[in-house]
């Protein structure tokens, strides 16, 4: 063979040429390699433990890309069209799309002995805007007080028509007050307002408004879904 040596003797054999690393450079390669791992791992223990991880950050990517349209807490609301709306009980108009369920659910409660009271169902914008501004007037309160317990005008549910205000038509003291919480028609509504697609709008975790266990919004329509879609987007 070409390449082929003649040695005569084993000193003639060439020692390797061994290209031994400086320890400085050992210790570089080690710290990337701790670090990379630990990146690997941090990653990892994210996507594998938390299962909401990439759904919540998801969320959060998108209330944060969307402009904030809530004023003083409430969502803006256009007013419903006259004729899209129905008499339920003497001067309490409601959307005509959930005047059934409502009715249903008032006649269903009263076979289990409650009696629901409505106590204010659409109210225009012209309405809304003299109880937030002539209330607050009238009690001396800054808007953010009068927006904790009254929408300003333009940002009500109750101009969608989809809104109701509910009573216990035997505790009447209870009206617009948190202790309606404690009547039997309230716990009724608990147990079975979904079942008619209501929905509470301002329960106890709400932030700039009150607690309202007598107020309530149907979501049994499409129409209604997407007027409450942002509120609902933010509630989860
Ligand atoms: N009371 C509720 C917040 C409204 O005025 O719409
Ligand atoms: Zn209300």
């Amino acid at each position: 063979m070409a390449n082929k040596k003649n040695y005569k003797s084993i000193n003639d054999i060439e020692f390797a040429v061994r290209i031994i690393p400086k320890s400085s450079s050992i210790k570089n390669i080690k710290l990337i390699h701790v670090i990379l791992s630990f990146i690997i791992f941090s990653s990892l223990f994210l996507l594998v433990n938390n299962k909401n991880y990439l759904k919540y950050s998801n969320k959060a990517k998108l209330i944060k890309s969307e402009k904030d349209v809530r004023v003083l807490g409430h969502f803006p609301y256009q007013e419903t069209a006259y004729e899209n709306l129905i008499e339920i009980q003497p001067n309490i108009l409601v959307h005509k799309e959930m005047y059934k369920s409502l009715k249903d659910m008032q006649d269903d409660a009263e076979k289990d002995g409650i009696y629901l009271v409505f106590l204010s169902g659409y109210r225009s914008i012209k309405l809304q805007k003299e109880i937030f501004y002539s209330l607050k007037s009238v009690r001396n309160q800054i808007a953010s007080e009068r927006a904790r317990v009254s929408a300003p005008p333009g940002y009500s549910e109750h101009s969608t028509g989809f809104a109701i205000d509910i009573g216990d038509a035997y505790v009447r003291e209870a009206d617009f007050e948190e202790s309606f919480e404690n009547t039997s028609a309230f716990q009724w509504l608990k147990n079975n307002a979904a079942k008619y697609h209501f929905k509470l709008s301002f329960d106890k975790n709400q932030n700039s408004v009150d607690y309202e266990p007598w107020h309530w919004r149907y979501e049994g329509s499409i129409e209604a879904l997407k007027i409450f879609e942002s509120s609902n987007r933010t509630t989860f």
